[in-house]
């Protein structure tokens, strides 16, 4: 599948994100940035923490960032990590991603390549009250 210009320069800027990441101890760097539905972007990026618990993944960070600044309707995240392994969203990310948009478009991609899915198929049966 090929990547729209809007989801490469979001894949441009999540991967250029993971360089300020915080990750002394896994090792994994990874970055994030989340397309809003009025079209602005914002970064984010794992932070860790000796007290392993508090760490924060990069797209809460990033989704975090774009609700403080006043931005809850998303319409696209892509996310990337500097390593061969597959990064999908965990659970936590994934969670929060529902509260503010079920339907987003999740671009995922690491060292080789990338993959695209939406957060329906990622997070069936979504909790929400
Ligand atoms: N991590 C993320 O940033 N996003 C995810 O969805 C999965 C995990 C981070 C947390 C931790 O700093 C490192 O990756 C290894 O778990």
């Amino acid at each position: 599948m090929n990547l729209d210009n809007t989801d490469q320069k979001l894949l441009a800027l999540a991967k250029e994100a993971a360089i300020n990441a915080y990750a002394p101890y896994s090792g994994y760097r990874v970055g994030s940035a989340i397309l809003t539905a009025s079209g602005e972007i914002f970064t984010g990026a794992n932070v860790e923490n000796a007290s392993y618990s508090l760490t924060i993944c990069a797209e809460r960070s990033a989704i975090f960032k774009a609700v403080n600044a006043g931005y809850k309707d998303f319409s696209a995240i892509a996310i990337y990590v500097d390593s061969d392994r597959d990064f999908p969203p965990c659970g936590a990310c994934r969670q929060v991603m529902a509260e503010f948009s079920p339907d987003l478009k999740v671009i995922y991609a690491n060292l080789n390549g990338f993959q695209v899915t939406d957060l329906k198929t990622l997070l069936p049966g979504q909790f929400k009250l």
